[in-house]
């Protein structure tokens, strides 16, 4: 069940452009993207940076096949796996990392506790080997706690409370440190069941108060001098972390989201304050009006409201929302302090996702925007990779400083989509050309040379050169064989029909106006419905040609009753609204690409809770290789393996190494787990009257012991 802690300005417009046309220029050309596959000796590095190298011979390779039952849709109060299956829960919100202590259903939460307990919503995660031969049975994890729900957070007081509009301190502070990251010792016992180990000396917290260290073309620039550092060097806190990414050299990153409502600007907003929605109202929490209380540290609730105060920026926090927006790397192998790579670019990071890794070609990732009719980016290092730079599970030693090289010199691309399947990369560098023929430096009004004001500017940089508007990219990921990316892009109800004359944000006429952005955008090849509730999945494979590629919409969601239900879905898998996303790379050169959705669309929820499914892309025909597109004659193919509890989202997917058990996290449940004190428990039951609701990760395996899915 989707939850909208973004304001996207609902607008509910109905484009009804015929879509006959548009789906038969997709449909029909299923080969764009076929032939020509060579498998690549690949040296994708999952799970923390365990090496697998594929094989690359082109012997005949054993088709990979789904083997469970899918499931029928669910609206209960409980997870639903296939009858072969079990799940557990493991580290749900409130787990105290440093004890063994059990959770109490009516348990008070403090900022104390909260600061060494996990976080809330689970959202993005990764498991990280400490050694590889027992990779499968113990890792550090590293777990994305995204936003809070007041409720269940403040339950045994019957909510958040404000006292004249003023936040008391001790519950802004708790709120905080229920934000960001949390990094966890996990391992299996004998009985087969996962739990945290309390007292590891890996766990630890990350909230929206740590200090982290800036990085990157903004470091050190006056865009980030606060009155917390002068220098421009470091800030507090990650906020919102969605989505997430992995290095190859065993660093997590956290990717900040929805951050922007965090803060309010009471006065004159900054062009990129109002280009990114910074708030002129009220921040989303309140957070900011704790400021002044007798115990506040270090303007530790002040720093939220970025009204410029003083005479100089070194002495208030009109830049303290430059400090976020970006793509924070983390160690978790050691307690280092987490560092902001602004080469990544500045604004709401769903993820982070890993190209193909090949050594000599520079590092890639991926990232969109989400939010309605924003971009798709790409980031390539400057440096070249060096499998010699590859993880060494559990030894000690400098991961950041690999970091520094690969991820704070390189170029920032945005992605312009052609209607002929062919895409271009456009270059985010203060010389670029915009569309109307001037420097992209000249046309943000900055200096020429200005890499830190186009990164702080990284929106309305992308309008100035022509990117293609999106349905809000979510998760990507990438076929590390085919080097085929795929991309979420979950829904989005501004999206108006082709014929239809663009609106732009804040009152803007123009989307090469600084500050302004598009509000609602016309359906194009790759976001081709209006209105388009339910979501696709885009896929491309980068093109010989540079800064090319090319692409097709892989499957659009719809119930299965829909009139628009191009992709042919049926009872057995019809969804909408697609999320998370991640290629599961089995033997051969194959895998399974998951998708787990996040649901606001009618058609969908009357039917099914939030589910996972999985499909085998290059299963889809008899061709090895890229397959075509999902349609209506390969629909066994794409099956249920899980729903989620009433009220949740299901989110973050990973496997351990041997692909024996499989995590996944339920956000935001109304009514679950069904046992409200215990930690370690069945996430199939539903509870017995009303609990409070908490967040957890939900650990999958079989009953046989086997892999995952096949
Ligand atoms: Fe936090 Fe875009 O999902
Ligand atoms: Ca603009
Ligand atoms: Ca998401």
């Amino acid at each position: 069940m989707s939850k909208e802690i973004e304001d996207h300005r609902l607008f509910n417009h109905s484009g009804n452009q015929p879509f006959a046309e548009v789906l038969a220029r997709h449909v029909s050309r299923r080969d764009v993207m076929r032939g020509g596959l060579s498998m690549a000796a690949a040296s994708m590095l999952s799970f923390g940076g365990a090496a697998q190298a594929l094989a690359s011979s082109g012997a005949q390779k054993t088709p990979l096949t789904l083997a469970f039952e899918a499931v029928r849709g669910s609206l209960t109060d409980a997870v639903v796996v296939p009858e072969d299956y079990v799940a557990q829960i493991l580290v749900p919100w409130g787990t105290p990392l440093n004890q063994s202590d059990s959770w109490q259903s009516d348990q008070p939460m403090t900022a104390e506790r909260q600061a060494t307990s996990v976080g809330m919503n689970h959202d993005g995660m990764d498991g990280f080997a400490l050694d590889t031969d027992n990779a499968s049975r113990r890792f550090v994890l590293a777990l994305n706690n995204e936003y809070i729900e007041q409720d269940a957070l403040w339950a045994p007081q019957g909510g958040p409370t404000d006292e004249g509009g003023k936040r008391p301190a001790e519950e802004s502070r708790t709120e905080i440190n229920a934000h960001g990251v949390t990094i966890v010792e996990v391992e299996k016992g004998a009985n087969g069941h996962w739990s945290h180990v309390p007292g590891s000396r890996y766990n630890r917290r990350l909230t929206s108060a740590t200090v982290m260290n800036l990085a990157g073309p903004v470091a050190g620039s006056d865009y980030v001098k606060t009155r917390f550092s002068p220098e421009g060097t470091q800030t507090r806190g990650t906020n919102n972390n969605c989505g997430h990414g992995v290095t190859p050299w065993g660093t997590y990153i956290a990717c900040e989201e929805n951050w922007p409502n965090v803060f309010v600007n009471h006065g004159e907003l900054f062009q990129d304050d109002a280009r990114i929605g910074i708030p002129t109202d009220k921040s989303r929490y309140g957070w900011d009006t704790s400021a002044g209380d007798a115990s506040e540290q270090n303007d530790e609730f002040a720093r939220f409201n970025i009204t410029p105060r003083g005479e100089h920026a070194e002495e208030d926090y009109r830049n303290e929302a430059r400090t976020f927006g970006y793509q924070v790397e983390v160690d978790p192998y050691s307690d280092a302090l987490a560092v902001k790579r602004t080469a990544l670019g500045r604004f709401r990071h769903e993820g982070c996702w890993l190209g193909k890794l090949e050594a000599g070609q520079p590092v890639v990732y991926y990232s969109g925007h989400d939010a309605r009719n924003e971009y798709v980016y790409k980031y390539v290092s400057d440096a070249a990779w060096d499998p010699a730079d590859a993880n060494r599970p559990g030894e000690e030693y400098d991961r950041l400083a690999i970091g520094n090289k690969y991820l704070d010199n390189g170029t920032l691309y945005v992605a312009r989509f052609h209607a002929d399947g062919s895409g271009e990369w456009l270059p985010l560098t203060p010389n670029a050309q915009t569309r109307d023929g001037r420097t992209l430096a000249a046309a943000l009004g900055l200096a020429e040379n200005d890499l830190a004001g186009i990164i702080i500017n990284t929106c309305d940089a992308a309008d100035l050169l022509g990117a293609t508007p999106m349905d809000r990219p979510e998760w990507a990921t990438v076929d590390p064989a085919s080097g085929d990316v795929y991309l979420t892009l979950t829904n989005n109800t501004q999206r108006t029909g082709e014929e239809s004359t663009p609106t732009y944000t804040n009152g803007g006429e123009s989307l090469e106006q600084v500050g302004v952005g598009y509000d609602l955008a016309p359906t194009n090849a790759a976001n081709p419905r209006a209105n388009n509730e339910a979501g696709h999945i885009i896929r491309w494979r980068e093109s010989r040609l540079p800064n090319a590629f090319n692409w097709e919409v892989f499957v659009f969601g719809a119930a299965a009753s829909d009139a628009d239900n191009h992709s042919g879905l049926t009872e057995m898998n019809q969804f909408a609204s697609p999320d998370g996303l991640w290629f599961d790379e089995r033997e051969d050169g194959q895998g399974i690409l998951w998708i787990q959705t996040d649901n606001g669309y009618e058609g969908v929820t009357e039917y099914t809770n939030d589910q996972l499914l999985a499909v085998v892309p290059n299963g889809l025909d008899d061709i090895q290789g890229t397959g075509p597109v999902v349609n209506s004659s390969n629909q066994q193919q794409l099956k249920r393996f899980a729903v989620g509890p009433n009220g949740c989202e299901v989110t973050g997917i990973f496997a351990t190494p041997d692909k024996t058990a499989l995590f996944i996290n339920i956000q935001h449940p109304g009514n679950w787990p069904a046992d409200g004190s215990e930690l370690v428990q069945d996430a199939t039951v539903a509870a017995n009257g009303q609990v409070r609701p908490r967040a957890s990760t939900v650990v999958i395996q079989k009953r046989d012991g086997g892999p995952i899915g096949v």
